[in-house]
């Protein structure tokens, strides 16, 4: 059984004085929820004082981006030695850097490396625009996503890592892709690449993630999707009710597991 996991992805939000004030309001009954691993991913400027504010909790913490190099001339960059104090997990590839910062396939492939060598668990985001979405090319195109971000590794990284599936269509736009749409992307598509590249074991072992538009009252029915396993989150990651959302959410996937025990008994 996959330990689903939800991820605040806070993105250029909250000072740190309101990164921490916020950790603090929540971080208690986030870490009351069972059967889920959390992370919060804060602005970098914010991450140890973030870091310091969740320690003895559950609760993990994510940068939103980092460079693939070890240390030297690459100004504004950061290295992945210096996230390892205060991180466990690292988003790669996330729509908005490929739109806006020039992130690459190349580069997501060689930071993914980066990470895992320095212990990183990296959240590998990948999805398709509308256009190609209407246009019919989600499949293909989001199965190249993950060949290029996946490839050269062994399977043994590869299910280190977590993939989050997240149309583009979907972020920050209200629009959530039905169960069955993230789901079956997912499922046929994300895990079924992962498949081709790793084995039918490494595709049964990788966590996926759904993203976009996901909030209190979406997540327990996206969760019901036994291929979809957590949530990456933006705008509902910033608010106190994350906590229902994650409750919500874990409820979900345990009620699942009771009846597969009395299935079995
Ligand atoms: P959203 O963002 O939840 O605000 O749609 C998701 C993401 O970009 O990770």
């Amino acid at each position: 059984m996959r330990t689903p996991i939800i991820a605040g992805n806070w993105k250029m939000n909250k000072t740190p004085a309101e990164a921490v004030a916020f950790a603090n309001e929540i971080k208690d009954a986030l870490n009351a929820i069972e059967g889920i691993d959390i992370a919060f991913c804060p602005p970098a400027i914010t991450i140890p004082a973030v870091a310091e504010a969740v320690k003895g909790t559950k609760i993990g913490i994510g940068a939103q981006n980092m460079y693939h190099a070890e240390k030297g001339a690459y100004t504004g960059e950061i290295a992945p030695n210096m996230l390892t104090p205060f991180c466990q997990y690292v988003i790669l590839g996330h729509s908005e850097r490929r739109a806006y910062f020039g992130e690459t396939d190349e580069g997501v492939n060689k930071k993914i490396k980066a990470a895992l060598a320095h212990g990183l668990t990296p959240i590998v985001c990948v999805g398709e625009s509308l256009e190609q979405n209407e246009a019919g090319e989600t499949h293909d195109f989001v199965s190249g996503q993950v060949r290029a971000a996946f490839a050269g590794l062994t399977a043994d990284q590869a299910v280190r890592c977590i993939i989050a599936y997240e149309p583009i269509w979907a972020i920050g736009t209200g629009k959530t892709a039905t169960t069955e749409q993230a789901g079956g992307i997912i499922g046929q598509t994300v895990r079924a690449t992962i498949a081709e590249l790793f084995g039918t074991e490494a595709a049964q072992t990788i966590r996926i993630q759904y993203g976009g538009s996901v909030t209190p009252e979406n997540a327990a029915e996206l969760m019901a999707h036994p291929d979809i396993d957590g949530a990456l989150v933006g705008g509902a990651s910033l608010k106190p009710s994350f906590v229902d959302l994650v409750r919500n959410a874990a409820r979900q996937r345990q009620g699942e597991s009771e009846r597969a025990e009395i299935k079995l008994a």
